[in-house]
């Protein structure tokens, strides 16, 4: 079977998304899946490329187990073929994943916080230290009801 392959979305790249793919391949892997699904993170903006993930996220990810060689990355327009799913943290992610979008997007694009009802996933970067967990734990919990709805359809 193909993997499912999902990319997650936010401005930066070093924060939310890195946090959100740290989670999702971590729970794969608890869960024996990893064939299953192949995970990914871009940015919307060119601000971070080429750097790794922020300091802070490192320390969450290294205390959850959930470390993985990161680069930032931008979003192209290849990704909306490329993934099946496009998963963005906040309202202004999905409007910029609408304005890039390309004709042959066959990507599904939504909310990550969907299985919450909507809303925006804070954003650590703009927080205290503290903020990278609380977020993480938040994005484990949403990563995992993903992962019970695509299993689901699958
Ligand atoms: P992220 O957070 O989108 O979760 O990676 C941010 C990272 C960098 C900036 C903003 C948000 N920035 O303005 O540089």
């Amino acid at each position: 079977m193909k993997p499912l392959k999902v990319l997650f979305v936010c401005l930066g790249n070093i924060c939310r998304s890195p946090l959100a793919e740290g989670a999702a391949r971590k729970l794969a892997r608890e869960l024996s899946l990893e064939g299953r699904f192949a995970f990914d993170s871009a940015a919307t903006s060119d601000y971070h490329l080429g750097e790794g993930y922020d300091p802070r996220v490192r320390v969450v990810l290294e205390k959850y187990g959930a470390l993985f060689d990161h680069n930032v990355r931008q979003v192209e327009a290849s990704d909306f073929r490329e993934y099946d799913w496009i998963l963005g943290m906040d309202e202004e992610n999905m409007r910029d994943l609408e304005l890039i979008h390309p004709a042959s997007s066959t990507a599904r694009l939504a909310l990550i916080t969907e299985p919450w009802g909507g809303g925006r996933v804070t954003d650590p970067y703009y927080q205290d230290d503290w903020a990278c967990e609380q977020t993480y734990l938040e994005l484990e919990d949403l990563v995992n009801r993903w992962l019970a709805r695509w299993l689901e359809e699958a």
